[in-house]
């Protein structure tokens, strides 16, 4: 191992298409990262997906189809380990041991736990018969065994993520300190992580709330979706002399700035500075950045959606692939786990040597 590489690791979960805050916020960062002489490790937590469940849902088929979404954006399989983490069950022992250590002060803290209290405190449909569970409670948990299970050194993760990240950093730290020094504290979180808002205005697009636009999207669907964000407010002063998206879209109606946002990510800089300066004058122009969103969007959506469709992907070839790529990670993730167990002092598996 050179003495620059890095352990990048990273997940999504299988609850559905991907969508473009998935896409901005961590995928874009997964494909940047290959190929620059690093260890990338990319999986699909399905597990994760579990904490939210009322019902069962083929979980199996959506981390076939995330695969391949993975793929078909640019992921190589060549260059990263993409893996299903319930094919990594000691992942499940990691956590088990972690949770010995983790105060349930801290867990009540955590985003996707209070999102999801705060929920059901307003009444909120579709929540029936899901109440909180304890996998929800314990989800920071997890995810601090997925990172720390594999040494990662990084983990490129979207805005709404990095306080998940940073309780990984603080329950290894509380091992080593307990312990001695067992694991790798992942150390680059980034700071300038994307929230994309989303199309319905709301702060975050997100699967479960129904606002998203999806890299599987056709034509059709995108410009449906994009033509029904509400842009009924006319623009305000825009109060800023700078074009910056960072400076100019929190100043915009949040479902605007969803659709600035996505002009700036996607389209050349002059045509999302043209349509700032229509919005400075207060022109009429809603339906023209509709329409031209809506191309930007579908063009970039096309090669996916052709790749995602390519008839070399059959469920036994994705199981293959997930089968080798869980071999290849295993003994990774086993030596830290034992490790662990070691410095706890249970001592190693007797089962496993
Ligand atoms: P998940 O499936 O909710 O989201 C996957 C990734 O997409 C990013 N993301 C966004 N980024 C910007 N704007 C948005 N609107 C937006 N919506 C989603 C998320 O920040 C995330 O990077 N807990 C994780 C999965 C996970 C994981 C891990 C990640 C499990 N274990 C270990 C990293 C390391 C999750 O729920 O992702």
């Amino acid at each position: 191992m050179s003495a620059k590489q890095e352990i990048i690791l990273s997940g999504i979960r299988p609850t559905g298409r991907l969508h473009y805050g998935n896409y901005f916020g961590a995928i874009k960062s997964f494909i940047e990262l290959q190929g620059k002489g690093h260890q990338c490790y990319y999986f699909i937590a399905d597990y994760h997906a579990l904490t939210t469940i009322s019902e069962r849902v083929d979980f199996f088929q959506q981390t076939i189809d995330m695969l391949r979404t993975y793929v078909a954006c640019g992921l190589d399989p060549a260059q990263s380990v993409i893996y299903r983490q319930s094919d990594l069950p000691c992942t499940a022992e990691l956590s088990l041991l972690l949770g010995m250590i983790t105060n349930i002060g801290h867990l009540e803290r955590g985003t996707t736990y209070k999102d999801k209290l705060s929920k059901l405190e307003q009444g909120a449909q579709g929540l029936e018969g899901n109440p909180l569970s304890f996998g929800l409670l314990g989800y920071p948990v997890l995810m601090a065994a997925d990172i720390l299970i594999v040494r990662a050194n990084q983990v490129p993760v979207g805005d709404d993520q990095r306080q998940h990240v940073e309780m990984a950093m603080d329950i290894a730290q509380k091992f080593n300190h307990r312990f001695g020094e067992t694991l790798t504290i992942p150390r680059a979180v980034q700071r300038n992580a994307l929230r994309l808002p989303g199309l319905d205005g709301s702060a975050k697009m997100g699967k479960s709330d129904n606002n998203t636009l999806d890299l599987l999207d056709d034509p059709k669907t995108v410009l449906k979706k994009i033509k029904g964000v509400q842009t009924t407010t006319d623009p305000e002063p825009l109060d800023t002399e700078s074009n910056d998206p960072d400076a100019v879209i929190p100043r915009m109606p949040n479902s605007v700035g969803a659709l600035y946002r996505m002009l700036s990510l996607l389209a050349p800089e002059e045509v999302y500075l043209e349509f700032v300066g229509k919005y400075r004058r207060g022109e009429k122009f809603y339906g023209t950045l509709k329409t031209t969103l809506a191309e930007y969007v579908s063009k970039f959506n096309e090669p996916i959606i052709e790749r995602f469709n390519a008839p070399e992907n059959t469920p036994e070839s994705v199981k293959d692939f997930l089968r080798e790529n869980a071999r290849k990670v295993t003994p990774v993730a086993l030596e830290t786990v034992e490790a662990c167990r070691e410095a706890m002092g249970i001592g190693r598996s007797l089962y496993r040597a």
